[in-house]
């Protein structure tokens, strides 16, 4: 929220009781565990040098180049601080969200200094990964001029009622017992090995086969659609373009006159703030 600062880090604490990890905005972060380890593997060879914030930058480069088997690559400058601000009501009243429309994510996109181009760019990172049920309920009724209906089918049968499990982004990476029963003719194309970072999301949403309302909007705004075509089109531009757009935000700043410190473990301040 307040920049590449590793405020997304911080745990609950007496002084902070509501960091931004408890918005639930942010209910598909995970994997805190492993960014702690890689912390405490760095601090034991050279304590105090590398921010939390630089650490979470590194893993992102690395994850995006494995995942894209290369393609996705990028130097990533150092030395970010880590800060001392993170409130889940900053983070729940500024990010955005899965159910906004296209202006609005448009505009939240401007607010960081981001082009509409930018927006349909980092959009395609949801090649990848999953999301909640709670994340797209709205769209189990969506009519079919904003979803397949086979596809709106296999969400509804993941999303029991009273169930919030995680959904494969990317129908590619769903059961294939679950693509043959709803979907027949996309089989050929689920895949053995899941999380295969490209620009498979605009081919998927073209098909209206997205899993957010956040994802599908961005047909209804002319420009945006444009994009969706060309990076659909066009995979090494995406795979260049995203590069670019991932070191970009990567590079966001923390607010003027802000202070920050080079944690000792990334889920805690290094002294109480009282
Ligand atoms: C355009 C605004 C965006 C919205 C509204 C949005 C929304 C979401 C939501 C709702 C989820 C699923 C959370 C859950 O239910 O577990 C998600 C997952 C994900 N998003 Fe986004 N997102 C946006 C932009 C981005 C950007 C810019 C990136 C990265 C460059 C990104 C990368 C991902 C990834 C990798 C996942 C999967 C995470 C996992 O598997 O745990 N998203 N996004």
């Amino acid at each position: 929220m307040q920049g590449c600062d590793g405020s997304v880090l911080l745990d609950a604490s007496y002084d902070n009781p509501h960091p931004e990890k408890e918005a639930p905005v942010n209910i598909g972060l995970a994997a805190f565990d492993v960014l702690e380890e890689i912390k405490a593997a760095v601090e034991k060879r050279c304590p105090g040098v590398v921010s939390c914030s630089d650490i979470l930058i590194y893993a992102a480069r690395d994850a995006a180049s494995i995942l894209s088997n290369g393609h996705v690559h990028f130097a990533v400058p150092a030395g970010r601080l880590d800060g001392f601000v993170s409130k889940a009501e900053e983070a729940q009243a500024e990010l955005p969200d899965s159910t906004h429309d296209v202006q609005q994510l448009i505009d939240n996109f401007a607010r960081k200094n981001f082009t509409v181009e930018e927006l349909v760019i980092l959009t395609g990172a949801h090649s990848i990964g999953q999301g909640h049920c709670s994340s797209f309920t709205g769209r189990l009724s969506e009519p079919p001029s904003q979803i397949n209906p086979a596809y709106r089918d296999l969400l509804n049968y993941k999303c029991p009622q009273g169930s919030n499990p995680p959904v494969a982004n990317n129908v590619r990476d769903e059961d294939y017992g679950v693509v043959a029963r709803y979907m027949p003719g996309f089989t050929s194309r689920v895949r053995k090995i899941p999380d295969f970072l490209d620009n498979s999301f605009y081919h998927n949403n073209l098909a209206k086969i997205v899993t957010f309302h956040s994802d599908w909007t961005l047909l209804t705004n002319k420009e945006a659609f444009g994009h969706v075509v060309e990076y659909a089109e066009n995979a090494t531009l995406w795979d260049e373009d995203f590069s670019d757009s991932l070191l970009k935000l990567s590079k966001l700043p923390m607010p003027a006159g802000s202070t920050g410190e080079i944690r000792n473990k990334c889920s805690v301040v290094n002294h109480r703030l009282y």
